[in-house]
C-alpha cells in the first residue's frame, strides 16, 4: 500500500513517516506543496528521504494559489469575523487538491496529514479530499497515536533516527504562505498577553516603521490587481511586491480571538501586509463603481463566503454560485487606487475609474440636467409616508 503524506519538513510531519511505516506496513510518499512557505525545498527533500519516505514530490503551486484561490476571495471581499483574511483557510483546499492528484498518479488509496485533532485544518483537508475523491481514505496520526507532547515527539524521532534540528525552540504554531503568516499558541493563548515584537517575521512593528509616509498605487482590472506603482507584475510577484511595501510600513497585523469550526475560541496573530492593502484598495475602488443595492448584497455574500472558506467548503456548489455573483459585480471594478501608508495605517489618497458612478455634476449644488430639485419634494412625501402614518397611529394610541 502507498500513503501520500502532506509533508512540511517539520518535526511533526517527519515523525509521521516512520510511524506510518510501522503501523500500516506501507510505503510513504512525501508531498510538499509549495504555497510560498519559503522553506528550502532541497532540504525538505533530503529530510523526507532520511525520515524514510520512498519518494518525494515538490510542487510549486504559488501561481495557482494566487489566481484561483486568493483572487476570487479578494474579489468577494470575504473577511472572517471582521478581521481574518483567510490566509491558511484557502491554502488548504489547494494543498488537498494536489494531494489527491498525486494519489491518483501513484495509485495510492490513502492520504495522511499532520494536523492536530483540535483545529480547523484537519476539517479543511479532509472535507476537500472527500469532495475531490470520496474513495480515498484519510489517516490523521494526531488523532490516533499516543504521542502527546513535543518531548515525546523528539523521543520518538531519536528512536527512529529522524534528523532533528534543535536550533530553534518552537514556541508558536506558525503557518506561513505567500499571503500571510499566522501565529498561535505559546503565550498568545492568553488573550491578555500582548504579542511580543520578536514574534513578527514579515511586518515591521508600526512604531518602528519609517517616519515619512510611502505612497502606493494599485491598478485593478475587473477586480484583479494588475499593476503596482504603474509597473506590471505577474500574480506571484505582485503579491510579493505589495507584501514588501506593506511590511516595511507596519501594515497588516491582526490580533484575533476567533471562533474555530470545532467549537472552541482561539487566539491568533496574523501578518498579512499585502493582503490588507489589496483588500483596502479593492473596497475603495468598489465604492466608486458599484451601486448601493449591489454593494449591500455583496456584503452579505462576503460574510457567507468567509464562513464557507474558513469552514473548508471551498469545493462546494455554493462557492461556485457565489463566485458567479461576485464575478458579475467585478465587470466594473477597473481603475486605480492611490494609498498613503504610514506606520501601520492605510490612508486613501485618490481613486479613479473609467466606470465611476460618481457624477461630479450630480453632487455639486449648482444647476444641472439629470437632477431636478423639484423631484425631491414628491420623493420625500412618499419616502416619509410610513413615518407619517405611524405618527397618526401614535396620536390615536395616546388618546385611548
Ligand atoms: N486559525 C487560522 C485558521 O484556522 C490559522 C490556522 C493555522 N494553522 C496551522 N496549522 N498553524 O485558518
Ligand atoms: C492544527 O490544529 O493543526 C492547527 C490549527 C488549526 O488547524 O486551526
Amino acid at each position: 500500500e502507498k500513503v501520500i503524506l502532506a509533508y512540511s519538513g517539520g518535526l511533526d510531519t517527519s515523525i509521521i513517516v516512520p510511524w506510518l511505516k510501522e503501523n500500516y506496513k506501507c510505503e510513504v510518499i512525501a508531498a510538499c506543496i509549495d504555497v510560498g512557505q519559503g522553506s528550502e525545498t532541497q532540504m525538505i527533500k533530503e529530510k523526507a528521504i532520511k525520515s524514510g519516505a520512498s519518494k518525494v514530490y515538490l510542487e510549486d503551486v504559488k501561481e495557482e494559489f494566487v489566481v484561483n484561490y486568493i483572487y476570487p476571495t479578494l474579489k468577494s471581499g470575504a473577511i472572517y469575523e471582521g478581521k481574518y483574511l483567510l490566509g491558511t483557510s484557502f491554502a488548504r483546499p489547494l494543498i488537498a487538491k494536489k494531494l489527491v492528484e498525486i494519489a491518483h498518479k501513484e495509485n495510492a488509496k490513502y492520504i495522511a496529514h499532520g494536523c492536530t485533532g483540535k483545529g480547523n485544518d484537519q476539517v479543511r483537508f479532509e472535507v476537500s479530499i472527500k469532495a475531490l475523491d470520496p474513495t480515498i481514505k484519510i489517516i490523521a496520526p494526531w488523532r490516533v497515536w499516543n504521542i502527546k507532547s513535543r518531548e515525546e515527539e523528539i523521543e520518538y524521532a531519536i528512536k527512529k533516527g529522524i534528523p532533528i534540528s534543535v536550533s530553534k525552540e518552537k514556541i508558536y504554531s506558525v503557518d506561513k504562505n505567500l499571503w500571510h503568516i499566522s501565529h498561535e499558541g505559546g503565550d498568545l493563548e492568553d488573550p491578555k498577553n500582548e504579542p511580543k515584537d520578536t514574534l513578527f517575521e514579515m511586518v515591521v512593528p508600526p512604531e518602528k516603521a519609517p517616519d515619512c509616509p510611502e505612497y502606493i498605487t494599485i491598478e485593478f482590472k475587473k477586480g484583479i490587481p494588475v499593476k503596482v506603482n504603474d509597473k506590471e507584475f505577474d500574480p506571484v510577484e505582485l503579491i510579493e511586491e505589495i507584501n514588501t511595501i506593506g511590511a516595511r510600513n507596519g501594515i497588516g497585523i491582526a490580533d484575533i480571538v476567533e471562533n474555530r469550526l470545532v467549537g472552541m475560541k482561539s487566539r491568533g496573530v496574523y501578518e498579512t501586509p499585502g493582503g490588507t492593502i489589496l483588500y483596502y484598495a479593492h473596497k475603495e475602488l468598489e465604492s466608486l463603481v458599484i451601486d448601493k443595492e449591489t454593494a449591500r448584497f455583496k456584503d452579505i455574500v462576503a460574510q457567507k463566503y468567509a464562513d464557507l472558506v474558513y469552514n473548508g467548503l471551498w469545493f462546494s456548489q455554493l462557492r461556485e454560485a457565489l463566485d458567479a455573483f461576485v464575478e458579475e459585480t467585478q465587470s466594473v471594478v477597473t481603475g486605480k487606487v492611490k494609498l498613503k501608508l504610514y506606520k501601520g495605517n492605510i490612508i486613501t489618497s485618490g481613486i479613479e475609474s473609467p466606470y465611476s458612478l460618481y457624477n461630479e455634476e450630480l453632487a455639486t449644488f449648482g444647476k444641472d440636467s439629470v437632477y431636478d430639485q423639484k423631484d425631491a419634494e414628491g420623493f420625500i412625501n412618499l419616502f416619509g409616508l410610513p413615518l407619517k402614518m405611524r405618527a397618526y397611529q401614535l396620536l390615536k394610541i395616546n388618546k385611548d
